[in-house]
């Protein structure tokens, strides 16, 4: 059996890495602080790559990996992994969200006090020898109102100890219920409202496009020239060029920082600021969540290589992975529908839908990216579509999709497959009997009963006698075994429909004999 390589690129706790090397056939690799080349070439037959912030997983290093099914950051923010990048190639990307929660919103909270009563100044002057009493007067925080911009885990947990200094809690995230914030007894506000009122801004949310630099002149600007701003979550969030001029004009008390937006950060004249309390992005380092999220990161990895679990994926549009196991037969019917479907239609793709009735509706989002990656896999170069990138490739390709479920079915639990191409359009719909036999039972107009798997010969063709005698006797004059002859008839018994199993490869120039009979219509070879 071939080694599974896994690369263990920034440092992870010793806990972590014990989880590793219990993995069967792993090999460890542990190599730190590799720039762009280096890391790039280090990925090369690597299935599994663990991080955290340290390196950045490019798009450069993503198309060097060959093999590379998975990529674990022990921490949250997956921001120095391309995401887009890892999707398209169908490399799952975890994180591991909980882990240092606690961690973070603890430094959040020591760096609020360093800033509100001026620890780290005094402990300075008093270590050089002084007795300044005077000189590090401090405020209170008790009665005053923080205003939380990102009300997730972390966030959550620094309003939960907020409340324990009896402070007043504001909170702006859009994603996050007016219910959900009341039962936290937390007021949701307005972005520009929050940071109007608040006498502590504590930014806990992620970087996106929308969020980079949220903080800059305009909402600085609304700011009390009392107020203190804190960010331990991510340093893009804030423009530190607006900053460093509020704090030096006056207009804002002060700012506690753990995060920049380069790190280390090129200028340090933040760092260095009489205003600012800084650490060098230490909210998670703490013994404890290093573990945590080492022995976190390492099972998730061991999960995905052993046993194809899917824990934390930030990219898997499957929000249920159990789903798949539990509806096994009907995902392998979908995706076989899905190669059918590829294999026997013509024209560019321009439309799938999907529509489940009974039972395996419960199954509805991954037979979804079951079907587009049978549909996609026999069209896409080096085949890799998987839950992953599925969704991706038919975006990428213009592709809509759409899925529902529907109480009108012939079965009592079925999935219908529906594709419109540039040329023709076709429903097939499949349902599996007894909990395993899968079963193609439609295709378009034609009702048939068809085990959807091997050399399928599909012919339509007028009603008429004597087309299954000529067609067995072309096959059988070139050897052909036929393991299956299903055919449906459509309700005006105008044409048939055909699907005849063989037992090996058709000859194109069988093909051609089979076509020559007089009415037949078409007649396709599908490999499913
Ligand atoms: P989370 O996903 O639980 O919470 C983030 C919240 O931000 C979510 O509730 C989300 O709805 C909200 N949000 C998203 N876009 C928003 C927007 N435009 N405006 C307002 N809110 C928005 O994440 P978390 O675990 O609480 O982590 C929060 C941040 O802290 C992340 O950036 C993470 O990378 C960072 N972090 C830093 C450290 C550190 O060492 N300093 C440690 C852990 C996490
Ligand atoms: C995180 O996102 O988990 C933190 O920034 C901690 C880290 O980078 O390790």
């Amino acid at each position: 059996m071939s080694k599974l390589r896994i690369l263990v690129a920034d440092p992870l706790s010793e806990e972590g890495l014990s989880v590793l090397r219990r993995i069967e056939g792993a090999e460890i690799e542990i190599k730190t602080g590799l720039d762009e080349a280096a890391l790039a070439e280090a990925v090369a037959g690597v299935s599994a790559l663990v991080i955290r912030s340290g390196v950045k997983v490019t798009r450069r290093v993503i198309e060097s990996a060959d093999c590379l099914k998975v990529i674990g950051r022990a921490g949250v923010g997956v921001d120095n992994v391309d995401l887009d990048a890892a999707t398209e190639r169908g490399i799952v990307v975890m994180n591991t969200p909980s882990g240092n929660t606690v961690a973070a919103a603890e430094h959040t909270w020591g760096l609020l006090l360093a800033l509100a009563r001026k620890i780290p100044a005094a402990a300075a002057s008093f270590k050089a020898g002084k007795w300044e009493r005077g000189k590090f007067v401090g405020n209170e925080l008790c009665g005053k109102t923080l205003g939380v911009v990102g009300l997730g885990r972390i966030g959550s947990e620094v309003a939960r100890y907020a409340q324990a200094f009896r402070m007043r809690v504001l909170a702006y995230d859009p994603f996050i219920s007016e219910s959900r914030a009341a039962e936290q007894e937390i007021t949701l506000a307005p972005l520009e409202e929050l940071f109007e009122k608040a006498d502590v801004v504590s930014l806990h949310l992620p970087v996106t496009e929308e969020t980079r630099k949220l903080v800059g002149v305009k909402l600085l600007g609304k700011m009390k020239k009392s107020a203190l701003l804190v960010n331990c979550a991510r340093g893009a969030l804030v423009d530190e060029a607006a900053l460093l001029a509020a704090l030096n004009e006056g207009r804002l008390a002060g700012a506690a920082l753990d995060v920049f937006s380069k790190e280390p950060p090129e200028s340090l004249d933040l760092v260095l600021h009489e205003k600012v309390v800084a650490t060098p992005h230490l909210g998670a380092s703490t013994r404890e969540a290093q573990i945590n999220v080492g022995v976190q990161i390492a099972e998730q990895i061991e999960a995905v290589l052993s046993r194809n679990v899917y824990d934390n994926a930030v990219n898997l549009p499957i929000t249920d992975f159990a789903l798949v196991e539990k509806f096994g037969p009907w995902v392998e019917l979908t995706g076989r529908i899905g190669v059918f479907m590829a294999k026997f239609m013509t024209g560019g793709v321009r439309q799938v839908s999907i529509s489940c009735a009974g039972g395996c509706t419960e199954a509805l989002q991954p037979l979804k990216l079951t079907l587009l990656k049978g549909l996609l896999t026999p069209v896409t170069a080096g085949g890799n579509v998987n839950f992953v990138n599925a969704g991706f490739l038919a975006r990428q390709r213009g592709i809509t999709v759409e899925s529902s479920s529907t109480d009108r079915a012939d079965y009592t639990s079925q999935v219908a497959c529906s594709v419109v191409t540039d040329s023709e359009s076709l429903t097939v719909v499949g349902t599996v009997f007894g909990g395993e036999l899968q079963r193609i039972v439609r295709i378009n107009e034609f009702h048939m009963d068809v085990n959807p798997r091997g050399h399928l010969l599909v012919i339509k063709n007028a009603d008429v006698p004597g087309v299954i005698g000529q067609v067995g006797g072309v096959l059988g004059a070139a050897g052909l075994n036929i393991a299956e002859y299903r055919l449906g008839r459509d309700d005006q018994r105008r044409n048939t429909l055909s699907l005849i199993s063989v037992d090996s490869v058709i000859p194109e120039s069988v093909m051609e004999n089979i076509r020559a009979i007089p009415a037949i219509q078409f007649a396709r070879v599908v490999e499913v």
